[in-house]
């Protein structure tokens, strides 16, 4: 982050929020982001994994709304362990328990709350740009085709040392996608004033370029470049 940036922060926090689709990058380019402004960095996502963690690891049933909402309420932001949250069958439950309206009010509160802390944050996500901090000072919505994002997946599961099929995966990105575009409270759009990133055939460095680029755009506007 610049000297100026900082010194401003005592006013109010300055906040990223990134909105896209599983697999477009965004979580990567948030990082990248929180580490180049000295920033927080939320990944919303694995609020709803928390989520869906605790339900699976109790063998609870995901249709069941009052185990969800108090799941929900035991998520601790400080506690969110990326490592065991990103098992691919905990994204799917993800993503049921995210269309629970109460789950998000809860989860939405907490991350109001993140977002408020200075100097600021970058928090990726859905429905950040849209709900969670409509007032941010720079809203990113990062796409690639869903065949790109597959094809990024497979490559991700191959250096790994594992193995899947193209095709699976394909359908699962699609599958969630339609879940997350589809919903009825909060659903995956981009917010009017977002900055449309498609990083279909750009890699990670040139994403974050273009970000960050942006980002500077409205810095420099605001004379805090
Ligand atoms: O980004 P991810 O794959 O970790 O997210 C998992 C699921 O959580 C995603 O499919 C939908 C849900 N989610 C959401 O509804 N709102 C957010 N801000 C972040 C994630």
């Amino acid at each position: 982050m610049t000297g100026s940036l900082s010194d401003e922060a005592a006013a109010a926090p300055f906040v990223i929020a990134i909105d896209g689709p599983a697999g477009a990058g965004k979580g990567t380019m948030a990082r990248r982001l929180a580490d180049h402004y000295r920033l927080h960095l939320l990944d919303t996502g694995l609020t709803y994994r928390a989520v869906a963690h605790r339900i699976l690891a109790g063998g609870l049933p995901l249709e069941d709304e009052a185990v969800a909402i108090e799941a929900a309420r035991a998520v601790d932001l400080g506690r969110l362990d990326r490592e065991v949250l990103s098992a691919h069958a905990v994204g799917e439950a993800a993503s049921r328990v995210a269309v629970i309206p109460e789950v998000r009010r809860i989860l939405v509160d907490k991350q109001r709350a993140f977002a408020r802390r200075l100097p600021g944050s970058v928090l990726d996500g859905r429905d950040i740009g849209t709900v969670v901090c409509p007032e941010a000072d720079v809203k990113l919505y990062v796409t690639a085709s869903a065949e790109v994002r597959a094809r990024r997946r497979l490559a991700e599961i191959e250096a790994r040392g594992g193995t899947a099929e193209f095709g699976r995966i394909l359908d699962d990105i699609r599958r969630r996608d339609e879940r997350d575009m589809g919903r009825a409270d909060s659903p995956l759009r981009p917010a009017a004033d977002a900055h449309l990133l498609d990083t279909s055939e750009m890699d990670i460095e040139a994403a974050f370029l273009a970000a960050k680029d942006i980002v500077d755009r409205v810095l420099g506007a605001r004379g805090r470049a």
